[in-house]
């Protein structure tokens, strides 16, 4: 059912070094930091071969990511994120098998603009997993 990995985010105390770190540690194509208020971080692309990594930094009040910054200060992987064909019937699908949808288990639109689900991490080995229509 999923497909590509679409990209692995990691969640970072300081954008400005963990883009350093990509850029010229790494030798990375690293974006300008991208405010994303409605998903409460700012974030930069790093554009790989065959997938994405994106740093996130938090942004105002109640960021999604704060408490795992709090729980990890110096960052660490946060997410990744499966390409799917059909949101819905994956979505059905795995909670016909009792996997926990977050939120309302609606899809939102994410940060590259198309249809987004986050997968409850206790059912998926640790890992929160976040699947995007394509
Ligand atoms: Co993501």
């Amino acid at each position: 059912m999923i497909g590509k990995l679409n990209h692995v985010a990691i969640a970072v105390p300081d954008l400005e070094a963990a883009s350093a770190c990509y850029r010229e540690t790494l030798g990375a194509k690293v974006s300008d930091p991208l405010a994303q208020p409605d998903h409460g971080v700012t974030v930069a692309f790093i554009e790989l071969p065959n997938t994405k990594i994106e740093l996130l930094h938090p942004l105002g009040e109640g960021s999604p990511i704060a408490n795992f910054l709090e729980k990890n200060p110096s960052g660490g992987i946060h997410h990744v994120c499966y390409e799917v064909e059909d949101i819905l019937a994956a979505r059905d699908r795995l909670k016909s098998e009792g996997a926990r949808v977050l939120g309302d288990g609606e899809p939102k639109i994410g940060a590259h603009g198309k249809p987004v689900l986050f997968l409850h991490p206790k059912d998926f080995l640790g890992t929160l997993v976040e699947l995007e229509q394509v």
